[in-house]
């Protein structure tokens, strides 16, 4: 099958014939038909996380899909041929820039009946990423005040629609065009960040989700209430950022 692969680190990609995928007893073997395009893969085809993703090139790009069901392995149970599904793929099993791939069924999910398969495919890592940061970290609860920074790309649009959904009050940075686009999708306060210093405009906030790093973390840090949280997804590891306790 065709492919597009990772063969020198910083190279383009290349397209190229792969073997089939191996399908496991636990595995799916999914048609692709939309992959999403992550900034992980522009990390990993750069060579930026190769410390903690130890990839053995050649390598299939790709970290994101939506596809259809060709066939199951034989203890698979929750999915069957022609079942649409989408999936994040294990990081050890990725390869989504591919004509088909191997998803483990514990990673896979039936795709919802009103995304197209673009849109699902864009989805699963900005969402897990949304999901992880202000579910499962920031526990974001009714009421309280989260911002989240670069609203308008990938992660960021979809935390603000997850922000709200959570009952939130949100707050995002954007640059001036992209303004209607976040209030469209939910934000209460849009903020400029070519011409408005968001430390003065904001403070007593509960949660940032900060996609920048550096200065804007640190600056981030000074806008929430005692005992708010910080949390960075611009770095592989997990950091965790906390004001002065209440
Ligand atoms: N994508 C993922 O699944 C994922 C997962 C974990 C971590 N991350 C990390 O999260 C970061 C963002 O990823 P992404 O996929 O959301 O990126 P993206 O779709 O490329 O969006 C980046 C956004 O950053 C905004 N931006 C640039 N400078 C800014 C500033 N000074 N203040 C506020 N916003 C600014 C831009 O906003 P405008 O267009 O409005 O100018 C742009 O929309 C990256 O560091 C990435 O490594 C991403």
């Amino acid at each position: 099958m065709r492919a597009f692969v990772v063969t020198k680190y910083k190279e383009p990609l290349r397209e190229a014939d792969v073997a089939e995928p191996i399908v496991g007893d636990r595995d799916v073997l999914v048609q692709v038909q939309a992959a999403g395009l992550n900034q992980l893969d522009e990390k990993i085809r750069l060579g930026e996380f190769k410390q903690i993703l130890p990839y053995k090139l050649r390598l299939i790009l790709g970290n994101d899909v939506a596809g259809t069901v060709i066939r199951v392995g034989a203890k698979v149970q929750g999915f069957k041929p022609s079942d649409e599904v989408y999936a994040r793929p294990d990081k050890d099993r990725i390869g989504t820039f591919a004509e088909r791939i191997a998803v483990a069924e514990g990673d896979l999910a039936l795709k919802p009946a009103t995304a197209s398969m673009e849109e699902a495919g864009s989805l699963p890592l900005v969402a897990l990423t949304a999901w992880q940061a202000l579910v499962e970290q920031g526990n974001v609860q009714p009421g309280q005040r989260v911002l989240i920074h670069a609203g308008a790309g990938g992660v960021g649009s979809i935390a603000i629609q997850l922000a709200k959904h959570l009952g939130a009050t949100v707050a995002t940075t954007v640059s001036g065009p992209n303004a209607d686009f976040v209030r469209d999708l939910g934000a209460d306060t849009v903020i400029d960040y070519r011409t408005q210093d968001f430390e003065q405009l904001l403070a007593g906030y509960d949660l940032v989700l900060d996609s920048l790093g550096g200065e804007n973390l640190e600056k981030s840090l000074r806008i929430l209430k005692p005992g708010g949280k910080a949390i960075g997804i611009s770095g592989p590891r997990t950091r965790r950022s906390h004001a002065r306790p209440a």
